[in-house]
């Protein structure tokens, strides 16, 4: 056994030395077999290992700012534009904005996002810059004449894409919250696309995995290819050096002409003209008619805490609350992290959830979404009735809520925090990694595949196989539900903790854990980053988990209640956080799992 391995077991040890509550049905010994994948969502694309991940990184610690994002580049880019006096949204806007040069997979103009912001007095805002169906949208655009689901359609190619958010999403943050000047938040981001940057070893494997899908989808036209050499010869090395032309020009009229640089002018003008050739639906009508959303905040109590977090069009904010409410009345602390009583009621937590997701939530400027309903204690303890501790429930028997008068019709996050104590927390995407795969002609970007996270044909599984329902039914200038779940922590009225990750429907799962992590089973930030995490998402009916997360003894007992798990080969979450300590000073903790680097000073 490795160090590392002999370290987890240790903290496995002592995580399951504290005693289960009495209330706890007995564990049996009674084993079913773990089941196979069923075509979940695999968000780590290297081999998977046999290895359980572990990590025993610690948090950056800082007084003064505090940038986690995905790219190192990117989180460096953040903290110099903390130290050249700029506020966290300066720092926000430059991190976005580097994170679509040096992480094309997932950081992007070509998408979309949503911001959650709290400033040094304590007030909330949200911002949803979240993608829009095009105006030539239509319910049933992804089905065949039969009314079948065309595979694919809604995941790659020019069709798949939705009207993209994030430049004017930045644009309205810093004409709102901006110190320093527009010019300045964006010119690490050209001086990136244009001299270039160093591919770490991941940029270079995720470019060249994609390399048959760049070949068909935009042949001979862009610098992600590095050679048009067959598709699996590997092209990219660690160190090679990208440099995006094409992105430099866009991002020198964004920065020269502000949301004019993008949805109007040569820009709108490149994106049309890519979809007119590729038959995708996007004009330079529906990119003049983009505009971000600034929304009133959810915010409720968990214990002593204020959790602040991104209402519809994310289901993501609703739902971390409605778990953490759930759970609130169990004593996690006292039966230990991942021990079978803590996992069992978080599972069933998750599984009322995703059901409730699936009926109630859509874009809130489309569908009545009930959020103060769904998140009322009254309305959660119904929900809870059929919790049994001997027996898993069942999903075929769970629905979504009743409420009445209720009328049924690759992600990245970054954290960042400026010395006054403004934080920023955003969690931005393409949908899936390098979104849609078209880069646009000329302008040198990926665009989003934002579509598949409409319900195509109701109780038809999305790539994360979610479902949904008509509340989150394609509708021309509607938004795409959304599972991203940006979240401010306060506790005793000041800033505590930033935090969000990405990772599809795992991402409220793994917030909620990461949550959890900290405020009940007393870890550091990093450490709760660290620490392995599971997932139930009502359909289908499993908890996957990582390599490791359970100990035997919770496997079996779960095992014997009739919880069906699954054992993933990839990993969950890519956290970017960050904790006030109570002396004041920040930690910052970016995930292991992949280049995540936290910045502070
Ligand atoms: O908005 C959503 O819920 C999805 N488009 C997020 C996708 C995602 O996290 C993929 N990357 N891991």
């Amino acid at each position: 056994m490795n160090q590392r391995i002999i370290r987890y077991s240790l903290w496995l040890l002592i995580a399951g030395a504290v005693p289960a509550c009495k209330t706890q049905a007995p564990s049996t010994t009674a084993s079913t077999k773990v089941s196979q994948s069923q075509g979940v969502y695999q968000y780590r694309d290297e081999d998977p290992s046999v290895k359980p991940f572990f990590s025993d990184r610690v948090g950056v610690m800082g007084r003064n700012g505090m940038v986690a994002s995905a790219h190192p580049e990117a989180s460096q880019v953040g903290l110099n534009i903390l130290k050249a006096g700029g506020n966290a949204v300066d720092a926000a806007v430059a991190v976005q904005f580097a994170l679509a040069v040096v992480y094309p997979g997932a950081g992007n103009i070509g998408g979309g996002g949503f911001m959650v912001y709290r400033d040094q007095a304590g007030k909330a805002y949200t911002l949803d810059y979240r993608e829009k169906a095009p105006g030539r949208a239509t319910q049933n655009m992804y089905l065949d004449s039969l009314g079948n689901v065309i595979p694919g359609l809604s995941i790659s190619g020019h069709l798949a894409s939705g009207v993209p958010g994030s430049v004017d999403g930045m644009v309205e943050a810093h004409k709102r919250f901006g110190k320093l000047s527009w010019a300045q938040v964006l010119q690490p981001a050209v001086d990136l696309a244009a001299k270039g940057f160093a591919l770490t070893e991941r940029d270079a494997l995720g470019l060249n995995r994609i390399k048959t899908d760049l070949l068909k989808i935009n042949p001979g036209k862009t610098y992600f290819l590095k050679s048009a050499a067959p598709a699996d010869t590997i092209s990219w090395h660690k160190g090679d050096l990208l440099v995006q032309a094409d992105l430099a020009k866009t991002l020198q009229r964004i920065q020269g002409q502000g949301r004019a640089g993008f949805y109007e002018g040569e820009t709108a003008r490149l994106l049309a003209q890519e979809m007119v050739q590729g038959k995708g639906l996007i004009t330079e009508e529906d990119l003049k008619s983009y505009h971000a959303t600034w929304r009133e905040p959810i915010q409720a109590k968990y214990k002593e805490y204020n959790v602040i977090t991104m209402p519809p069009t994310s289901s993501g904010g609703v739902a971390l609350l409605q778990m953490m409410r759930f759970t609130e009345p169990y004593p996690l602390r006292k039966w230990g992290w991942n021990r079978d009583s803590t996992v069992q009621v978080m599972i069933e937590a998750e599984r009322r959830v995703y059901a409730d997701r699936a009926k109630f939530l859509g874009d809130p400027d489309f569908v009545k979404v009930p959020v103060s309903q769904l998140i009322s204690p009254d309305y959660l303890r119904n929900r809870w009735t059929d919790f049994s501790w001997a027996k898993a429930t069942d999903s075929r028997n769970v629905k979504g809520g009743m409420i009445p008068g209720y009328e049924s019709l690759e992600t990245t996050h970054f954290s960042v925090v400026d010395k006054e104590g403004n934080a920023v927390s955003i969690t931005t995407t393409l949908n899936g990694g390098y979104g849609s795969r078209v880069v646009i002609g000329g302008a040198g970007f990926f665009m989003n595949n934002e579509m598949d996270d409409f319900s195509v044909k109701p109780g038809v599984p999305n790539m994360f196989g979610l479902i949904g329902n008509q509340a989150n039914a394609i509708a021309p200038g509607k938004r795409m539900l959304s599972s991203m779940t940006p979240t401010i922590l306060e506790k005793d009225g000041k800033l505590f903790m930033v935090v969000g990750t990405p990772g599809g429907s795992t991402i409220i799962t793994s917030v909620y854990q990461t949550i959890l992590n900290v405020i009940e089973h007393g870890m550091t930030m990093q450490q709760a980053v660290n620490a392995l995490k599971f997932h139930h998402q009502w359909l289908p009916d499993k908890t996957t988990f990582e390599n490791g997360a359970f100990s035997e003894a919770t496997i079996q007992a779960l095992q014997g209640r009739g919880y069906m798990l699954e054992k993933l080969t990839n990993t969950l979450g890519r956290m970017d956080c960050v904790l006030v300590r109570p002396d004041g000073t920040y930690e910052g903790a970016s995930d292991p799992r992949a280049d995540n680097t936290a910045r502070g000073y």
